[in-house]
């Protein structure tokens, strides 16, 4: 619609037309005014691994991207497993962090008694496991252990699906050195379509609901789809865009992530799972390594690319070649987060909720570049590639942290509250 918004005290506090004055007005014509786009799935590194990226990086970056607040991910080091190592994070992102943040517990043997204290800290998102070995010393893969972590706790459990014991019998087929193009042969598709069917009987034996990231096949959607009562469903821009064998030829180890990029048949699926509306969030994966750790030969080539930054506009791209509506994309990065992990306040252009706005040009063509990534790791995965829209502004509850690729004020963020995480006595009383 055509409409102006006004802002108060950090929130929505009218929409329509002849507002009135206002202290500050900001000319918004020709853009498109969306609810704030959420990331709710990045690594950033700190602490434990700061040569690739930390909280002050990451966040500007995401400011750059349209982002205005990000779900952060456990495996860091140490672990975000227990009490200090949580109120660690939040004590760095206090006062550094330039969008509105909340972090992953991370669900493991050591700690899975204890899941159901933890994962109500203020400022924690939610539980994540991963089946599968990837960055980072974070294991649940056998059914036991899973199954513990999910019978402790409440909240909404983030599952990386790959099933360990496929990977570690096919390991073999890139031991010693391979092409980077192998790295879908030894991560196949029944690594992920083994993970993801266990997971979904242990949350339905259990009654525990899961939100399996980045889906990177059309078999896991078809299990996904008979289970969108307990299961919901994360899809990637890196699975939506490249594909298998051209990726790795053209970018190499840039293109190496786990689980990994396949070929067009399975990205096709993907999409298909997108505009039947199998998917409910797309989440950026944001894994940054930098370019010296990239170099090294596969398979001793880390696995991840940065994507905090290229979120928008790469899916703003999506949009212009008219593979999904804005609406649809608004969905996958606002009310999709609002949904799975139950925002407080944020989430939707509506009175009385955070004034989190993205400003976009739809028309607007740029191309992405490694000199663009405010990434502490300095490169892009999509170096090179032209795009038609672009965020030119980020609001984070009225504060103008972004314009027109300019950030500006200062780091504003602030925990992301959700709904178990508000104790009845900070409920204002009627
Ligand atoms: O490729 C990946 N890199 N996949 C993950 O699940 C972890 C991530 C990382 O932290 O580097």
């Amino acid at each position: 619609m055509d409409a102006d918004i006004g802002v108060r005290g950090g929130k929505i506090t009218s929409i329509g037309t002849n507002l009135g004055n206002a202290e500050r007005t900001i000319d918004c014509k020709g853009l498109t005014v969306l609810p704030g786009m959420i990331d709710s799935q990045v690594h950033f590194r700190e602490p434990g691994a700061v040569h690739k990226e930390d909280l002050d990086c990451g966040s500007r970056a995401a400011a750059l991207g349209g982002i205005t607040a990000f779900f952060e991910m456990p495996n860091t080091n140490p672990l975000t497993i227990d009490e200090p190592a949580f109120t660690d994070k939040l004590d760095r992102a206090k006062g550094r962090s330039w969008t509105d943040y909340a972090f992953y517990l991370g669900g493991s043997a050591a700690n899975a008694e204890r899941i159901s204290e933890l994962e109500n800290m203020p400022g924690c998102c939610g539980v994540k496991i991963f089946m599968g070995a990837s960055t980072g010393d974070l294991l649940s893969a056998d059914d036991a252990t899973i199954r513990e972590i999910l019978r402790h706790g409440k909240r909404v459990v983030a599952v990386h699906a790959e099933d360990n014991d496929r990977l570690d019998a096919r390991k073999h087929l890139v031991e010693g050195g391979a092409d980077v193009s192998a790295h879908p042969e030894w991560r196949d598709v029944e690594v992920c379509r083994r993970a993801t069917e266990r997971v979904l009987r242990l949350a339905r034996e259990t009654g525990r609901r899961v939100h399996v990231l980045h889906i990177t096949t059309g078999e896991e959607m078809a299990l996904l789809e008979q289970h969108k009562d307990i299961a919901s469903v994360e899809a990637t821009p890196q699975h939506l865009t490249f594909a298998a064998p051209e990726c790795y030829a053209e970018i190499g180890t840039r293109a190496q992530m786990n689980p990994p990029i396949r070929d067009a048949g399975q990205r096709a699926a993907l999409w298909n799972a997108l505009v039947t509306g199998v998917v409910d969030i797309i989440g950026s994966d944001h894994a940054p390594h930098t370019l010296e750790e990239k170099a090294r030969p596969y398979p001793e080539s880390p696995s991840g690319m940065p994507g905090v930054q290229t979120l928008v506009p790469v899916m703003l791209n999506h949009v212009a070649e008219g593979r999904l509506t804005l609406q649809r994309l608004v969905d996958l990065c606002v009310y999709g987060p609002a949904r799975v992990f139950r925002l407080a306040t944020k989430g939707r252009i509506a009175l009385g909720y955070d004034a989190d706005f993205t400003l976009v040009d739809l028309k607007r063509s740029e191309i992405i570049s490694d000199a663009w990534s405010a990434s502490k790791s300095g490169w892009t995965p999509y170096d090179g590639m032209k795009v038609t829209g672009w965020p030119v502004g980020t609001i984070i509850r009225g504060h103008v942290v972004m314009q027109d690729g300019e950030l500006l004020g200062g780091p504003v963020g602030l925990p992301v509250k959700f709904h178990e995480t508000i104790s009845p006595s900070s409920q204002t009383a009627i």
